[in-house]
């Protein structure tokens, strides 16, 4: 199970973009201007039933200059130690944001209708959000719930019936269990066994690189040797390959003790964050792996986290899964195996693989390409209802023209899952920002202003230089 991608990005898709963001820029100032409008508005919030609070929450109306048209309330049905205040507002959208944030501070705001047609998202809806990490140290609430632990291996599995085996994979998994944010990664000296499984492994994948992997993985392949040693008979340190990730892509590695959910493994993703399992597979047989071992990892996704436009695609798929439903993230977990495990590109209109399930596995990797396997292209609706494999080759394959195209596709898809609110990395606080009011989408706006002055200095001094 791995996989690999190809992409490419230009100048000119930077302009294009850069000049899409300034005429949204643009319609945000149209909006800005608009802010100033008045019209009705409805705000229920609730109060708990003790003296002087309905008195409070109205000054605050009263001392920001809102006009209260109708004022009705009522026992609320959520909590009945509480009751509900109806107001019926007239206002502008300016005034509106600013009382909504002051009642926030004294009182909980169950709805609002703006005069845009805005509204908050239900409350009843957020309680039913499943939870996520907000913010990157929250992993250590997730990341050690995994599916099978250390020497718990099924019946089948190669090392089922060796004890040493066994014993040196519950040492991995205790090294996992224990692994909080911020701590360095546990250097492991291997075994001579654990390294000779890994040096088949490597050898045998290196012959099929050059006509197999796409060109993103091969630019970057040898990176991995250059900077943290990876060699036929030296497996790397997670810790020097989390250092080196994180300069390329701001990616980091986190050492996990077996399989996770789809839920909390794609949440790590939303933080740039990969889960990678240490151990190495079984020495009896080094060219099969039931799991996802270190050869895999390393081997399958490591050179492609190093590719920026790879390391945001796999962002997005996992910032779109945070809080999304069981069935949605079933999905995005269903197109993440097809893609980042299973993916194919065309480069120079051959194709080429960017999954690292493909690019760990040396049969799967021939049987991908040998032109007898069923392939169809990337198309998110069509991708997440197919079968995911574990422990077969997949009955079909899916094919992006580049990680762009991927993205693109993904980007679209995410925008059809239900959830109340929309969410964006912050890399300054390495948290996860919840869009789902208006004052949280002005901060982006904000930020994104600032963005595109830096880029319209830059362009401005562009053209002083080239003498336009
Ligand atoms: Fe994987």
């Amino acid at each position: 199970m791995e996989e690999s991608s190809g992409s490419g990005h230009s100048a000119s898709a930077t302009f294009g973009m850069n000049k899409s963001a300034l005429s949204k820029l643009e319609d945000n100032k149209e909006n800005k201007s608009t802010s100033t409008e008045r019209g009705r508005a409805a705000i229920v919030f609730s109060l708990k039933n003790e003296v002087g609070g309905l008195v409070k929450a109205l000054k605050l109306f009263q001392e920001n200059h809102v006009n209260l048209v109708h004022i009705e309330s009522r026992k609320s049905k959520r909590r009945s130690s509480e009751f509900e205040i109806f107001v019926d507002c007239d206002s502008n959208r300016q005034q509106l944001n600013e009382i909504i944030q002051l009642l926030r501070k004294h009182v909980s705001v169950v709805h609002m209708d703006a005069p845009d047609n805005s509204s908050l998202p239900e409350e009843e809806e957020m309680e039913n959000v499943p939870w996520f990490p907000k913010k990157i140290s929250d992993l250590d609430k997730c990341a050690n719930r995994v599916l099978m632990y250390g020497s718990d291996l099924d019946a089948d599995h190669p090392g089922f019936k060796d004890n040493v085996y066994r014993k040196r994979r519950k040492y991995f998994a205790d090294l996992a269990m224990i692994y909080k944010h911020g701590d360095p990664i546990p250097r492991i000296e291997f075994m001579e066994e654990e390294v000779q499984t890994w040096g088949v492994v490597y050898r045998e994948l290196n012959k099929l690189y050059p006509s197999h992997a796409c060109g993103e993985y091969l630019k970057n392949l040898p990176l991995l040797s250059q900077h943290c040693g990876c060699r036929e008979d030296n497996i790397p340190q997670l810790e020097d390959v989390s250092r080196f990730l994180r300069e390329r892509t701001g990616f980091t590695i986190r050492p996990v003790a077996g399989y996770l959910s789809p839920r909390d493994f794609l949440a790590g993703l939303a933080f740039r964050v990969f889960h990678c399992t240490q151990y190495v597979r079984h020495s009896s047989d080094p060219l099969y792996t039931p799991e996802p071992d270190t050869c895999h990892e390393l081997l399958g996704h490591v050179p492609l986290l190093a590719e920026p436009s790879f390391a945001q695609f796999s962002q997005e798929i996992g910032l779109a899964s945070l809080g999304a439903s069981d069935d949605s993230v079933q999905k995005l977990a269903t197109c993440y195996f097809f893609t980042v495990e299973f993916g194919l590109c065309k480069q120079e209109g051959k194709l080429r693989a960017y999954g690292a399930g493909l690019l760990s596995s040396i049969s799967e990797l021939k049987h991908a390409l040998s032109g007898n396997a069923r392939i169809m292209p990337f198309d998110p609706q069509v991708t997440c209802k197919q079968d995911c494999n574990i422990t077969t080759f997949q009955d079909v394959y899916f094919v992006s023209e580049s990680f762009e195209e991927a993205k693109f596709k993904m980007r679209e898809f995410a925008k059809t899952i239900k959830r109340p609110f929309t969410v964006r990395y912050n890399p300054y606080t390495q948290s996860v920002d919840v869009l789902k009011d208006t004052s949280s989408i002005n901060s982006v706006v904000e930020e994104l202003r600032h963005e595109l002055d830096i880029v319209g200095d830059a362009l401005s001094r562009l053209n002083k230089h080239l003498g336009v």
